[in-house]
């Protein structure tokens, strides 16, 4: 290869920016957020065609949760506690995307979020790292099947490496500072998870790490990537990020960005052509060795052939054909068990839900029910709103006979106060009439997902004004809430009777909503991220270090708020069924292991109620004593189950020492002697509780 064509192959452009004569002279490896597969695939023909080497283009989109069908969020579906749910979802909208001439996916996101006004925390799995591990590992899985050579599968990248969830106030792209034992404890796992499952590139992240832009951070490119994780895959800047490091004030030129950028181990530069146009100077001057080049051009290369590139280049298929492996029968139902699995039911007072299929009147309230777009959220991949099922059109198909009365109320935001004022009017005069009313109220796709950071999670606009006044109508209220971030809603928590979190629940929301409304599917998913009570107790989550003053309300002296009870409305790990459950018989194999042994735990899980329904058992430990401080309880395993009405199951769980372990501030792992806590419970507070000793 020239030079030149070496460094085409580490410049990413969006199709705009490319012209068929760069293809020709190879100065572009890959082209990202091109959706017109006609144009994919002449792209393509160029550089097999016409250009010296013939090395086909790599196709990269952000295929997040889903191509054309579109399923729940990230977020969501680490709800449903089910890697397996969350790996057939990968693996469909990967064939989705490659029929689309795809082959790359900027995804599984896999930032660990404890900040819900950022925005992106819609993205990725919530706030814990080993589920966050679960997830990551199982899209992984699900884009690159066991053979990436088969055209239906995606490159995968977890991205962004590293900390991005961690942005000073939840404010987008914001610095990350944190001690290397947070970092490795919490912010990493998902990350590593990824590596060990094999993905094939990795994103570096936008923000600085203790002062250092993920682009040129070098611990955790060579030390943590490559040499501890033995990483064969590339990394790809994140959008701009080499240019970037020139605003973030570490570069003072084009070149030195590059330098830096390329030299600390980013392969691939994304969008700003920053390599292409100064790694000639740079490699002349000698300031990048040709043997880094090659290096990164390997990796890149190696990448392309293990996706069978040189033998298929053209996934994209002609119109009609790809009409036939889009929204299919399966993909909708797929989705929509997503959906029914993700969602959590916050509350339910006096069993409202599920509802009667006999209802003859009910009210259809709020500013998202007939809505097609915001349940796609933000990162809808080539998805069209016309292709969701909305909850207006699922409820009128459900119940063709009841009089089904329609008011939007208001606006998600943006309403004038006379028009907000009117609306409200007509909704309550409308859930006057009705025997019930749903509601269904919380963010645009535009108020979360990248640079969607809010500093008020409080339900915007007037909807809150309208959920009050429809809550004084006095009729029963269901509040369905379709949202990215998790929202503050400390009113509904106390007033409303049922809340159902559908998050952004993609094309099927709609079919999904009514089954769980109307009780042909039982709401199991919990919540993979704690919800505040305000937004003035961020961050907050569950496995927090205990303090030498742990929060109570009995004295003032005490890790707390003056002003507020303790802990989340919502807690990690929380979520109600149509039916209840009972753990029991919680045995351990042994009252004691060795850090290099593992111990059996099991327990009985009863569903004691009168319906089918599913719950997560959660094992949580804690360390009572050791050299560091230790989070009050960690998650460590868990199993979703499907019980009838009476049936027990026993759900086992191995813990092996080196889940028990910890980083310190060294970047030592350690797993220390001592007693441990353990729970095994369905949310992260209660549970049965046992001991056991690490000798
Ligand atoms: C985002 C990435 C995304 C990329 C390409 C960036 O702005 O941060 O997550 O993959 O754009 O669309």
């Amino acid at each position: 290869m020239t030079t030149q064509e070496k460094i085409g192959q580490v410049t990413q452009l969006i199709a705009p920016d490319t012209t068929p004569e760069m293809i020709r002279k190879g100065e572009v490896g890959s082209i990202l957020s091109d959706t017109d597969s006609k144009q994919v695939a002449r792209l393509q023909h160029i550089a097999i065609t016409q250009s010296r080497l013939h090395i086909p283009i790599l196709f990269g989109f952000d295929v997040i949760h889903g191509y054309r069908t579109i399923f729940p969020s990230p977020l969501a579906m680490a709800g449903s506690f089910d890697p397996r749910l969350e790996e057939n979802e990968a693996a469909m909208a990967a064939a989705e995307a490659s029929v689309g001439g795809q082959r790359w996916t900027f995804a599984p996101m896999v930032d660990i979020a404890r900040d819900p006004r950022w925005g992106r925390i819609t993205e990725g799995a919530g706030e814990d790292p080993v589920l966050g591990a679960a997830m990551a590992a199982a899209q992984v899985r699900g884009f690159q099947g066991s053979n990436l050579a088969d055209p239906h599968h995606l490159l995968a990248c977890a991205k962004h490496f590293a900390a991005y969830g961690a942005a000073e106030g939840g404010r987008d792209y914001n610095t990350a500072d944190m001690s290397l034992e947070r970092l490795r404890n919490v912010y990493l796992p998902p990350f590593h998870a990824a590596v060990e499952a094999g993905v094939g590139s990795i994103m570096t992240a936008f923000n600085d790490l203790n002062g250092v832009p993920g682009v040129e951070d070098r611990l955790l490119l060579q030390e943590v990537l490559r040499r501890e994780w033995g990483f064969r895959g590339f990394v790809v800047s994140d959008y701009d990020a080499v240019q970037e490091l020139m605003v973030h004030g570490v570069a003072g030129s084009p070149q030195q960005a590059v330098q830096e950028a390329f030299s600390a181990g980013t392969d691939m530069d994304m969008h700003d052509g920053f390599y292409l146009k100064n790694l000639p100077a740079l490699l002349e001057a000698k300031r990048i060795s040709m043997a880094r080049l090659d290096e990164a051009v390997r990796r890149i290369l190696r990448a392309k052939i293990e996706l069978g590139l040189f033998d298929h280049p053209y996934t994209a298929a002609d119109a009609a054909t790809a009409a036939t492996h889009w929204l299919t029968p399966a993909t909708r139902t797929a989705a929509r068990v997503a959906e029914e699995r993700s969602a959590v039911l916050l509350r339910n007072a006096n069993g409202l839900l599920p509802l009667s299929k006999s209802l003859d009147t009910i009210a259809v309230i709020g500013p998202l029910a007939e809505s097609g777009s915001e349940p796609l959220g933000h990162w809808y991949g080539d998805g069209d709103p016309k292709d969701t099922v909305t909850i207006l059109d699922s409820l009128r198909r459900r119940l063709p006979n009841a009089h089904i009365l329609v008011q939007r109320g208001v606006a998600v935001e943006g309403d004038a106060e006379a028009d907000a004022r009117a609306g409200i009017a007509r909704a309550v005069a409308a859930a006057r009439q009705a025997q019930v009313a749903i509601l269904t109220l919380g963010e645009s796709a535009e108020m979360s997902g990248e640079g969607g950071s809010r500093s008020c999670l409080d339900l915007s606009g007037h909807q809150e004004q309208l959920l009050e006044a429809v809550v004084k109508a006095g009729k029963p209220v269901v509040l369905l809430l379709m949202n990215g971030h998790p929202l503050t809603i400390s009113w509904a928590a106390h007033h409303v009777p049922a809340i159902l979190e559908l998050w952004e629940g993609g094309s099927e929301v709609g079919n999904a909503a009514a089954d769980l409304l109307f009780g042909e599917a039982d709401p199991g998913g919990k919540l993979p991220v704690s919800m505040p009570r305000t937004v003035g107790q961020i961050p907050i989550y569950y496995d927090h270090l205990n303090t030498g003053r742990p929060g109570a309300m009995t004295t003032r002296y005490s890790s707390r708020y003056l002003d507020l009870p303790l802990g989340p409305l919502y807690r990690f790990g929380y979520g109600l069924s149509y039916t209840t459950f009972r753990f029991s018989n919680l045995t351990l194999s042994a009252p004691s292991m060795s850090p290099d042994s593992s111990i059996e735990i099991a327990a009985t899980v009863t569903n004691t109620g009168h319906r089918v329904g599913d719950d997560v058992a959660q094992l949580y430990i804690r360390q009572r004593v050791a050299t560091m401080s230790q989070p009050v309880r960690e998650l460590k395993a868990f199993d979703r189950v499907t019980l009838q009405p009476g049936q027990s199951r026993t759900v086992r769980f191995n813990l092996k020492g080196h889940q028990l372990g910890f980083w310190d501030n060294a970047s030592r792992f350690r797993i220390e002697p001592g007693t441990f806590d353990l729970w095994l419970g369905d949310s992260s507070a209660g549970g049965l509780h046992t001991t056991f000793l690490v000798k």
